[in-house]
């Protein structure tokens, strides 16, 4: 990856660091960035935090919070994801319910998430892995009908469309990341978004110790009043959570990466296109489904299955000073990680065969908007010649 965060950004920090009086925790510039962020996904409503594994927090919290069926507490997940995604279905009490991906788009396989519905199903927590759309009408239609909610992990894949409409404005809560090397950067970073103002107003309680004056609605602080009149107005905390908040700085970097995020996206399509175009399919798995995809990463994807061979390319890509990571998004299968396994037991990983193939032969390098042609005409030649 290269450095996203550039010198004009670090003249909105001095412009913003010189004011006098300024006030630099959660305040206007944080309002003005969730209003933009919303404007570009297309919701309603934004709540800027200070990661996206937070966001993945509060959203599954807010579920929690707002569920009025305890019965319904099982949560079906990708296998392959980012941690948070899990550990926010577990600590907020919910059983997380594993499917395995499609090697098309990395992402949930359709058919199996339908299998594994059940009377206990609270919702499908998806992600849209490496800048690929997971969404199919199939399972748009069958979770409205089913009524059955959809949350959406954008954190890799932002800009990215299913039926031309972003990624992200689907789902009854979404969540994006703002870490160092995704499409758009506060450094740390992340947003909850909804169109729910009930959902909103609980998200931003989430966010910060949840404090009921934090919701900004008085109807609802005045009768929360009324019904508490022991406690002190200002700190009534109704929920029981952490401070996820971001601050002012991060806000005005976001305000400011925003200006050149759909510039930056079409250049990593074109590169993505020259990537993928370069490619040999004989030794790397090529067969992605492109339509509406935004990646920030190129997906290698050995068709080897011989471990042998996989340990020699590493080390080629080693030598060659190629940055790699392996296991695609999150290193992989997470019903593999230790973690869990106290978890959820008795898993047969022969039920997840492509998570497992990504696990053991899938990696991804960098792909940014400062990377040249030459350069991944140069990678993608060497990827060719190597000896798979
Ligand atoms: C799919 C996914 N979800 C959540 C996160 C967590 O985001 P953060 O690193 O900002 O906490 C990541 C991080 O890369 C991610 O890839």
């Amino acid at each position: 990856m290269d450095n996203n965060f550039t010198k004009s950004d670090m003249d909105s920090v001095i412009k913003l660091v010189k004011k006098k009086n300024i006030i630099l925790t959660q305040s206007k510039n944080v309002k003005e960035f969730e209003k933009k962020w919303s404007k570009w996904v297309g919701t309603k409503y934004s709540v800027f935090v200070n990661s996206g594994s937070s966001a993945n927090f509060i959203t599954i919290s807010a579920l929690k919070t707002l569920n009025k069926n305890k019965n319904k507490n099982e949560i079906i997940v990708p296998t392959l994801t980012w941690v948070s995604d899990i550990n926010s279905v577990i600590m907020n009490g919910f059983k997380p319910v594993f499917v395995d991906i499609n090697l098309s788009n990395l992402s949930m396989n359709t058919d199996q998430v339908i299998k594994k519905i059940s009377k206990k199903t609270l919702a499908v927590f998806i992600t849209h892995a490496q800048g690929f759309n997971g969404l199919d009408d199939k399972l748009v239609s069958t979770l409205k009908k089913k009524k059955i909610h959809l949350i959406e992990d954008v954190c890799e894949s932002h800009g990215a469309t299913y039926n031309k409409k972003k990624l992200g404005s689907y789902g009854l809560i979404s969540n994006f990341s703002f870490y160092y090397a995704h499409h758009l950067t506060t450094i740390e970073g992340g947003m909850a978004c909804t169109n729910d103002k009930k959902i909103y107003e609980t998200l931003k309680m989430l966010r910060s110790h949840g404090m009921i004056r934090e919701s900004g609605n008085e109807q609802y602080e005045k009768k929360t009043l009324k019904k508490n009149k022991d406690l002190s107005p200002k700190f009534i905390f109704l929920h029981p959570t952490l401070n996820f908040r971001n601050n002012e700085i991060g806000a005005v970097i976001g305000i400011n990466q925003l200006k050149s995020l759909d510039k930056n996206n079409n250049q990593r399509a074109k590169n993505f296109k020259l990537f993928l175009d370069l490619l040999d399919g004989k030794k790397y798995f090529k067969s992605f489904n492109l339509e509406g995809n935004s990646n920030y990463a190129f997906p290698i994807i050995l068709q080897t299955k011989d471990l042998k061979i996989r340990d020699y390319f590493e080390k080629k890509l080693k030598i060659a000073n190629i940055e790699f990571r392996r296991g695609n998004a999150g290193g992989g299968n997470q019903l593999r990680q230790p973690y869990i396994k106290n978890i959820v037991k008795n898993v047969n990983l022969n039920n997840f065969k492509n998570v497992e193939h990504v696990h053991f032969f899938g990696y991804y390098i960098g792909n940014y908007p400062s990377l040249k042609s030459k350069k991944i005409i140069k990678i993608t030649n060497f990827l060719n010649r190597l000896d798979l």
